[in-house]
């Protein structure tokens, strides 16, 4: 038997990579099978070399025996970048293209999906306020990782993203002071409460989770580039399935509907802000 070949190594580490993932899934029930390889290589490697490990399958072991290391590594799978009004021409778009129709329903269900530290959803909140829709709406805001969703439900900001944050509610169309949603505080910037009254946060995950309502609005934006293309067809049938009829899928600036097995069941209501109607 021939054990180190060249091509073998590259081999080996997916074959590592693999055990991990089960291991993960087998141990804790988190499930990265099917997230995009490469993101989650890097990902694995930056923990092994931050735990001063020397291989994948030390890692698998450490996480087996230390809860906290286990803890770090489904951070680092949890990636949480998120802003204010992030794309503002996204939510300019949906102000002009979708509160229209919205408009035209007693009560809406809004599911924002992977929705991180909630700076979307006080985004959608100020706008529907704005739009006076927001005494009619609920919103279910999302994520697999419960220490994110703490953080939205405090709705506690770095006072130093004010700045950016208010350019970017400027350019989505905002029509008030965007210093009038917050006060400063000693800890942060604290939006004004009755943004987050309507909101559900809830812990769900994508992977393993039902669909657990029907929606007039579905924003799942900057979660599917993550998954490789067989996770993101589950999902795009998840997102089908808790849609209404002529329901709102907006998707993230680098995602798309198109060349999926769901493209079909949509109209684009703009193809560049990657906002879809369900018309089938
Ligand atoms: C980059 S953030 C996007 C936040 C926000 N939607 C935005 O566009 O700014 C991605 C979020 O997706 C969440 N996520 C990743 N996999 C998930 C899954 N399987 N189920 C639910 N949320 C997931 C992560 O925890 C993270 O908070």
């Amino acid at each position: 038997m021939t054990i180190y070949q060249e091509d073998s190594i590259e081999d080996l580490e997916k074959f590592e990579i693999e055990l991990l993932l089960q291991g993960l899934y087998a141990w804790c029930g988190y499930d990265f099978r099917n997230y995009a390889f490469n993101s989650l290589r890097r990902r694995i490697w930056h923990r092994v070399h931050s735990e001063r490990l020397s291989s994948i399958t030390g890692l698998l072991e450490k996480i087996l025996h230390d809860p906290a290391c286990l803890k770090r590594l489904i951070a680092d799978f949890s990636i949480n970048v998120t802003e204010m009004f992030r794309d503002p021409s996204f939510f300019l778009s949906f102000r002009e293209n979708i509160v229209p129709l919205l408009r035209t329903y007693p009560s809406i269900r809004i599911w924002h999906a992977g929705c991180s530290t909630g700076e979307e959803v006080y985004s959608m909140a100020m706008l529907l306020h704005e739009e006076g829709l927001y005494e009619k709406t609920k919103i279910y805001a999302t994520d697999m990782n419960a220490d994110v969703l703490k953080i939205a439900k405090a709705g506690l900001f770095p006072l130093g993203n004010m700045r950016k944050y208010t350019n970017n509610y400027l350019a989505a169309g905002g029509r008030k002071a965007f210093s009038d949603y917050y006060s400063v505080t000693n800890n942060g910037v604290k939006f004004n409460s009755f943004l987050s009254k309507n909101v559900v946060f809830a812990q769900h995950n994508l992977v393993t989770d039902r669909s657990f309502n029907e929606f007039q609005v579905i924003l799942c934006r900057n979660v599917l580039i993550y998954f490789n293309k067989a996770l993101q067809e589950k999902v795009h049938s998840l997102f089908y399935e808790s849609l209404c009829m002529f329901g709102i899928l907006g998707l993230g600036d680098k995602e798309t509907i198109k060349y999926t097995q769901k493209a079909d069941c949509y109209e684009a209501i703009s193809q560049s802000e990657k906002l879809y109607k369900k018309v089938n």
